[in-house]
């Protein structure tokens, strides 16, 4: 099949997400998710985000792309059913990248947007497609889910023992923001305060931090990565085992429960048990994670 390979479009948004759809059921590909994962990334590039059309006019593949400095992330590539159709938006978006500063091309997480932590490895024909075109697996993640029908979410208790302690548990304000950006940056990293202050485009801002002597020392977020899901979160190194995680994650997934979520998906999960004891969460799904290294540029310098 022959097919044209061109910058996707905002016209284009609902082929694009009806095909993410088709390709990728257990993914949250409704179209302003998609909208956000394209137009909305703060380093989207037209040339990095691909459509194949074929001579009728029909979208045929995506490759949604990203490169952030020295690494490229796809973060999506439909590959069935037709294998020319992927590798042709996966040699473009390759030859969109030759000669610039990136080295790899990460199947992963793209941080602070992204749609999943890598591939689902029951996908087989897009693991067979990786592995076949110069990918290699470097990592797995996990998304947890927890129900949040029959969950106690009330904290009240909980805060009371904390506020005694000397800390303010409080949903986190605009006012707030330099506060979060310099805690989080600082002990975690610039791409979960990017995740983090995305809530302030929530109402309410679903986000919920715990001061300490005028300090923000522990921060939880929901609905910032994807639809329905939880995270990031995490307590200074010398406040932890106080209480804080559980309860700013219980106050986050009262929130998803306000927004009419059943469920809460915490998703790109570190600490499995943290989450099964706090939420009563169980791992939902895996996800493989590739990479590919490029060729590296020629340096007239060396
Ligand atoms: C995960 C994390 C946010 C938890 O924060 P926290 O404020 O320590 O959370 P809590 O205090 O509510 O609970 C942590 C543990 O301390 C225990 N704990 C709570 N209060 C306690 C107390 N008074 N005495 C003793 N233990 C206590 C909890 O039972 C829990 O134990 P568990 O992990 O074995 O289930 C924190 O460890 C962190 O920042 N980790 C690094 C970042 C990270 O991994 N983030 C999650 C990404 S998905």
């Amino acid at each position: 099949m022959t097919v044209h390979i061109r910058p996707l479009s905002i016209e284009d948004l609902p082929d694009v997400a009806g095909r993410l759809r088709a390709e990728f059921p257990s993914d949250a590909a409704d179209e302003r998710n998609i909208a956000r994962q394209v137009w909305g990334d703060p380093h989207y590039e037209p040339m990095h985000n691909l459509g194949a059309w074929d001579d009728d006019g029909l979208l045929r593949g995506v490759l949604l792309g990203v490169v952030r400095s020295s690494r490229a992330w796809i973060k999506a590539l439909t590959v069935g059913p037709e294998p020319s159709v992927p590798e042709a938006l996966l040699e473009s978006f390759e030859s969109v990248l030759a000669g610039s500063l990136v080295v790899v091309i990460d199947v992963s997480g793209s941080s602070p947007v992204y749609l999943t932590p890598g591939i689902d490895p029951c996908d087989t024909r897009s693991t067979l497609f990786f592995t076949s075109h110069g990918f290699r697996k470097v990592g797995e993640a996990y998304n947890m889910v927890c129900d949040l029908t029959h969950q106690p979410l009330d904290t009240a208790d909980a805060e009371q023992a904390l506020t005694a302690a000397g800390y303010r548990l409080a949903r986190l304000t605009a006012d707030d923001q330099l506060a979060l950006t310099e805690f989080v940056d600082r002990r975690f990293s610039a791409n979960w305060t990017a995740e983090a202050l995305d809530a302030l485009h929530q109402r309410p801002h679903t986000c919920h931090v715990a001061w300490f002597d005028g300090r923000i020392v522990g921060f939880a977020a929901a609905e910032v990565t994807n639809p329905g899901w939880f995270g990031p979160m995490g307590t200074h190194a010398r406040h932890r085992k106080h209480g804080i995680g559980r309860v700013l994650l219980l106050r986050c997934l009262a929130d998803l429960r306000d927004r009419g979520y059943r469920e809460a998906t915490i998703g790109w999960v570190g600490p499995m048990g943290f989450y099964q004891r706090a939420c009563q969460a169980r791992v939902s799904r895996l996800f493989w994670q590739y990479r590919k290294h490029l060729a590296p540029p020629h340096d007239p310098m060396a």
